[in-house]
């Protein structure tokens, strides 16, 4: 070959190698985007342990939060068969042992990776507030049962505690509110944001053993039991949250059987919710915002179709039929329902009634602004939510991990084209050696 003719190959080699390189950056830089990396989301587990039963609810959030506080979703609810904690009080052991289906649960739906990390607390309720004012050695016997239980699965156990009745109601205030999008909003801007324009709703909860009024006062609360204070999504909330241990509803019907029993006998009953809490006097400010009211509220008054927006005309009358209906009467309106449904039915509803009218003081003019819910979005309304999303404020925060990707067939192209650049490189250097050896020929 005379370099002449090596020469003029060269320059032919070399304009190729150029243009697959231009080839090569169009390829990659062109298509390139920031990759969506999956979510990475954290867990964490919350036993609601009621006075009448206890529930597992499963909650995740994506581990970057939004001013501190995490976007929780309900994953699953595990529903505990058998009784409250507080029914075994004379068999400890049971209380941990009933624990264990929904704990396996738990299991199979948050992944064996992050078991250890995920945070596991168990809250009581009224039952136990009750249990520990009769025998408090009795209820730590059930707290250490139920802990032992939860101990010996593979999560981040952070104990297990009795809520206060203004902690409970205004872990009630925050689900509501959270579930409404009052507190943060998914804006058409594709970010989370604090809701300009939309009121707080207050939270009406009737439990088994208590009930809880909770909303957000014009003024501050002067009495330290009563007042709430948060920081979610970065924004300051100071609530008014009072509990009436003794008004839920399964307590309510005992204290009227009590007082019914006491005034025809002499008989003592040594019991925390009567005599004295018979005569609480139940008097709440002025309401400042609509609420929502749920839980027993919401069963008693759903059972009779009562939580579609009536008049409270109408629900008067109807509870009115229902509690002067026969037994025979009542199975036939409500075919399907269970014996104890039918028996409560009048008690039940007519205690709900009473409590919001003469306890909460609500009357034919602001009934129509409660709204009745049990769930929002597929979730339970109760403390739960409320109770994890106030507690990832406390658990780190991780940022997205920020990958730039390529679609693969791009990236399959690019790969070839640097192949071949390199195989046309090294013919390059070859055929220059070669030409070098043997005919000392000068650079390019
Ligand atoms: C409380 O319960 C414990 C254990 O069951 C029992 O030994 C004790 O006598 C009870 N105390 C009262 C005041 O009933
Ligand atoms: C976070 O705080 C900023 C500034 O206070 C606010 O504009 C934004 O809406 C907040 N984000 C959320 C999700 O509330
Ligand atoms: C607050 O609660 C404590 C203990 O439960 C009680 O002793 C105190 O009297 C309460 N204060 C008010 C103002 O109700
Ligand atoms: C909110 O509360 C925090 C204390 O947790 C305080 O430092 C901050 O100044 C408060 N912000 C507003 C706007 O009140
Ligand atoms: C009971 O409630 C009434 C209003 O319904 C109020 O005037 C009275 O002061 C209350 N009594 C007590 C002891 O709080
Ligand atoms: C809410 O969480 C904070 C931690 O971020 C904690 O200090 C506070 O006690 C919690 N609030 C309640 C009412 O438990």
């Amino acid at each position: 070959m005379s370099p002449r003719l090596l020469r003029a190959v060269s320059r032919g080699w070399l304009a190729v190698l150029g243009l697959l390189t231009v080839a090569v950056f169009v390829l990659v830089l062109i298509p390139a985007k920031d990759a969506v990396v999956p979510t990475r989301f954290k867990y964490g587990l919350v036993f609601d342990a009621g006075s009448t039963h206890t529930s597992l609810y499963i909650y995740r959030w994506p581990a970057d939060k939004e001013n501190g506080t995490g976007i929780v979703s309900q994953v699953e609810a595990c529903s505990v068969s058998g009784p409250g904690i507080s029914s075994y009080a004379d068999n400890p052991a049971g209380a941990g042992a009933s624990l264990k289906p929904c704990l396996d649960r738990a299991m199979k739906i948050v992944p064996a990776e992050q078991q250890r990390e995920t945070p596991t607390y168990l809250g009581a309720t009224a039952g136990m507030r009750l249990l520990r004012m009769e025998n408090s050695t009795k209820a730590e016997q059930v707290f250490a049962e139920v802990s032992k239980a939860i101990g010996e699965y593979p999560v981040d156990f952070r104990g297990a505690r009795i809520l206060t009745g203004s902690e409970e109601g205004s872990f009630g205030w925050i689900t509501v509110n959270y579930l409404l999008e009052t507190l943060v909003k998914f804006s058409f801007a594709e970010r989370w944001e604090h809701p300009q324009d939309t009121e707080v709703l207050g939270a009406l909860d009737l439990g088994g053993a208590s009930t809880q009024i909770t909303f957000q006062p014009g003024v501050p609360v002067e009495d330290r039991n009563t007042s709430v204070f948060f920081r979610l999504y970065g924004t300051n909330y100071s609530l008014y949250s009072h509990s009436y241990l003794c008004y839920g509803q399964s307590q309510a019907l005992k204290m009227l059987l009590a007082a019914l029993h006491q005034a025809s006998s002499s008989a003592q009953i040594s019991h925390p919710c009567y005599p004295q809490g018979y005569q609480e006097n139940i008097t709440v400010a002025e309401l400042y915002d609509s609420p929502c009211a749920f839980s027993g509220f919401y069963h008693t008054l759903h059972f009779l179709n009562l939580t579609g927006g009536q008049s409270l005309s109408s629900v008067n009358a109807t509870i009115a039929q229902i509690c002067s209906s026969s037994w025979e009467q009542l199975q036939l309106l409500f075919p399907t329902a269970s014996r104890t449904q039918l028996r409560d039915a009048c008690t039940a509803s007519s205690y709900s009634l009473t409590l919001l009218l003469q306890g909460y003081k609500f009357s034919h003019t602001t009934w129509p602004s409660i709204h009745f819910v049990q769930q929002v979005a597929n979730t339970d309304v109760g403390w739960t939510l409320g109770y994890m999303l106030n507690l990832t404020n406390m658990i780190p925060s991780e940022p997205p991990a920020a990958v730039t990707g390529l679609p693969s067939c791009s990236w399959i192209a690019a790969t070839v084209l640097l192949a071949i650049m390199l195989i046309l490189t090294f013919c390059l250097l070859a055929a220059t050696c070669c030409q070098r050896n043997s005919s000392g020929y000068e650079h390019l």
